[in-house]
């Protein structure tokens, strides 16, 4: 194909590519444990411009008006917009990452961001093709385990 790449096509190659990516680093390192906020905090700390922390900080926030909205729409039912809170958090984000943050990051750290995206974007993909609030619970529960796996192992550097 030779005609401009557009941006929708630029992120489904990106997101592609990550995903690619994604899954030789979990092949190569694995993925953290969870471990209890009660237990001595060993987190490995991240090094970031101060740019790229309100970046990261600001990307979480957004996962986590996503799992509200996800939870307010599953409690009604209401398909359409389950699917699209969580697109909302989907693949789609994972193209808008600087190149130059991931060489600052744990290649651990990266797999379970895209896995995260990853999986909301499958959350999307079921809610709005043959959803229930059962199926989305289920999905969400893993996806809320990356969140908590991810917060036990990593910080920002102050
Ligand atoms: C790949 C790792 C990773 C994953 C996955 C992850 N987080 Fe985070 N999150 C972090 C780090 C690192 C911080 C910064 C913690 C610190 O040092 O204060 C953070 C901070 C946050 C904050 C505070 C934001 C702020 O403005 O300070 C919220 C809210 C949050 N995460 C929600 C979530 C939710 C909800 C999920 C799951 C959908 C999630 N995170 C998944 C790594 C992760």
């Amino acid at each position: 194909m030779t005609g401009p790449v557009t941006g929708a096509r630029r992120s489904a190659v990106t997101a592609t590519a990550m995903l690619i990516l994604c899954s030789a680093l979990l092949g190569a390192c694995g993925v953290p444990r969870y471990v209890p906020v009660s237990a001595p905090d060993t987190r490995t700390r991240i090094f970031l411009s101060r740019k790229e922390s309100e970046d990261l900080r600001r990307g979480m926030r957004s996962y986590l008006e996503s799992i509200q909205g996800i939870v307010d729409a599953a409690g009604e039912n209401d398909m359409a917009r389950v699917a699209k809170r969580a697109e909302a958090s989907g693949m789609g984000m994972v193209a808008d990452v600087s190149p130059a943050i991931i060489t600052r990051l744990p290649p651990q750290f990266i797999v379970l961001s895209i896995d995260t995206h990853h999986k909301f974007e499958q959350l999307a993909v079921e809610a709005a093709r043959n959803g229930s609030s059962g199926r989305t619970m289920d999905r969400l529960r893993g996806i809320l385990a990356n969140c908590t796996t991810c917060h036990s192992a990593y910080r920002l550097a102050p």
